[in-house]
Formats: structure tokens, C-alpha cells, sequence
């Protein structure tokens, strides 16, 4: 029987993650990076967000592959050329990837997440069902650095980057990621999931949702704070805030300070004051024709994409 390979690039290091976090509560204003989101509570949290009524981008791209799938297969065949490598970036369960195979039939499937220790599972699963496709888990942080190893690729790929999560990174950052997903291609093609830009209601309403889901996901990081820092904050004492910022066009994401209150680690401490916040996340909403231009920027010269009738979100394919 065939064995998934696996690749582990990444080696998690607690004391720089505690640095950064450290020097990023002591900022004039506070800011952490959404990375601290995902502890393995926070992972489950996310997966329960995606259920959400309010949250729609998770189904709304479903509906859009399923709807679509055998046109968005045949554009990104005529980039990539038949049996081509498929590598999903933050591939995670993998089962987004796997709903592509009927149409795609690639040679080799690349899954690549921060930690093989999430793929182990989900990968040996999927070469049971596909034997004919050679698989290979590599745990990477693509979100420093996009770039796999020689024997990962070989003749052009499709990545794949599903969940429009090229949302968390601000408009620089997305158009180097998307320079390197392009390279990572080799003449292959991109296809990526992205959000529209929508009624500031509706994108409040799915960063803030009634039952408290994504509150408690945002404030889950305070936990994963005082386990990593050994600090001592008080999860009551903080309340989750999303808003939309039009003129930058992305939700953020707050943990605002309920009271005066000061919060201490090792031999440091900070003040914060009833109202201050800690950004903890953003994403940004796009337009068509804005990630149009930013993939044109990144270096594809062809791109084509698909939306749900209501325009809430886009599925682009993009080579050249
Ligand atoms: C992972 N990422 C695309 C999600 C988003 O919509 O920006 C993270 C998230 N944050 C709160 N809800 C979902």
C-alpha cells in the first residue's frame, strides 16, 4: 500500500513567539499577530465559524466550486496542462482539495500547513481513497516565505489557496505572497478563494456573531497569552469588538479593555485603560477588479474568475 511522504520545514520556537508577542502588547498601540489565534481550541473554534449563519464566505465558496467546477477545472488544465501537481496552502483536513481531484487528476498532491502534526491524519486518509496520486505533507510557514522544496514540485502545479485567506495579509504582503504562489506555479495557474467587499452590516454581523462564537475565538488568545507568557489576563475582563474599515476596506478585530486594568508577564507589565484595545486580526474585502489588479501586479497576465449571484464572494484562476 501507498504511504503519504511527509516534510516538516517549520520547527514551532515558543521563545521567539513569546518575543514577538511580548514586544507586541508593549506597543504604544497594542497589535498581535492573527497567528496567536489558532491554539488547538482556537483551530476548533474556527472550524465552528464556518457554520455560522452569519458566516458566509466558507459556503458561499463551496457553492461557487460546485456550481463551477468543471469550468474552473478546464481553465486551470489549459494553464497547468494535464495531470498536473496540486499544492493546497494551509491544506488542514484536506477535504477542499479533495472535492477538486474528479476534476483536476493530479499527479501528486502537495498539502502544506503550518505543522505536519495537522496533516498527518487527513492525508493517510486521502491516499487510502486515491492511490493513483502521489502524496506529500510539508509543514512549512508559507506566510513568511512561500517556497517548496525542488522534489515537492517539478513541471507546473496548480496552488491552491481556498477560504480567502489571503484576506489576513495586508495589500504588500498579499501581493508578494501571490509574486511567490506564482513562481511556486511554474507556468501552472492560481486558484484562490477571496471575499468581496459588502454592507458594513453584513460584514460586522459575520466578524460578531450572536452566538459568540468568533468573540470567543478572538479572546482565546488571551488564554493562549498567559500560557505562553505566563501572563495574567482575565478573559472577563475583555470584550470582543469587529469593525469595518471602509476606507481600508477590511473588518478588524479588537479585544478592548472592559475596566482599567494592568496585565503582567515575567518582569513586564502593561496598563491598559478601559476602552484601549489590542488588534488582534484583520481582513481585508476586496473587489473584483481590486485583486484583478493586484494579481496583474503579482505577475499573472490571464485571469478569470466566478461569483455567487449575490456578489458576496469571488473564486479567480489566474496564470501566466
Ligand atoms: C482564516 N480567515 C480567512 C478568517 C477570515 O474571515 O478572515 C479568519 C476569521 N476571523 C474571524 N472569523 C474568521
Amino acid at each position: 500500500m501507498k504511504l503519504a511522504r511527509f516534510l516538516e520545514l517549520h520547527r514551532p520556537d515558543d521563545r521567539a513567539l513569546a518575543a514577538e508577542a511580548a514586544a507586541g502588547l508593549l506597543a504604544e498601540r497594542a497589535r498581535l499577530s492573527p497567528k496567536f489565534l489558532y491554539d488547538p481550541l482556537g483551530s476548533r473554534l474556527f472550524d465552528a465559524i464556518t457554520e455560522l449563519d452569519e458566516y458566509y464566505p466558507t459556503r458561499t465558496e463551496a457553492d461557487i466550486m460546485s456550481a463551477h467546477l468543471a469550468s474552473i477545472g478546464a481553465t486551470v488544465l489549459r494553464h497547468a496542462g494535464d495531470r498536473p501537481v496540486l499544492v493546497d496552502l494551509g491544506a488542514g483536513n484536506c477535504r477542499k482539495a479533495a472535492r477538486l481531484f474528479d476534476a483536476i487528476r493530479p499527479r501528486r498532491y502537495v498539502a502544506v500547513d503550518i505543522s505536519v502534526a495537522f496533516l498527518r491524519e487527513s492525508l493517510d486518509c486521502l491516499q487510502r481513497e486515491h492511490p493513483d496520486v502521489e502524496m506529500l505533507g510539508v509543514g512549512l510557514d508559507f506566510s513568511a516565505r512561500l517556497r517548496l522544496p525542488d522534489e515537492a514540485l517539478g513541471g507546473p502545479a496548480v496552488v491552491f489557496y481556498p477560504g480567502s485567506s489571503i484576506g489576513n495579509f495586508a495589500p504588500d504582503a498579499a501581493r508578494r505572497l501571490l509574486r511567490e504562489a506564482r513562481e511556486t506555479a511554474g507556468g501552472g495557474a492560481l486558484l484562490i478563494g477571496v471575499d468581496l467587499v459588502k454592507p458594513t452590516d453584513v460584514l460586522e454581523a459575520a466578524y460578531d456573531d450572536a452566538l459568540g462564537v468568533t468573540a470567543a475565538f478572538d479572546l482565546n488568545l488571551l488564554r493562549r497569552l498567559n500560557r505562553l507568557l505566563g501572563a495574567d489576563f482575565d478573559v472577563r475582563r475583555w470584550r470582543h469588538v469587529a469593525l469595518f474599515d471602509a476606507d481600508a476596506s477590511r473588518i478588524e478585530m479588537h479585544l478592548e479593555s472592559r475596566e482599567d486594568q494592568v496585565v503582567r508577564w515575567g518582569g513586564s507589565a502593561r496598563a491598559f485603560a478601559r476602552g484601549e484595545r489590542i488588534h488582534t486580526e484583520d481582513s481585508y474585502k476586496w473587489t473584483v477588479d481590486g485583486f484583478d489588479a493586484l494579481l496583474r501586479e503579482a505577475g499573472f497576465a490571464a485571469t478569470a474568475h466566478w461569483t455567487d449571484a449575490e456578489r458576496r464572494f469571488a473564486v479567480f484562476v489566474a496564470g501566466g
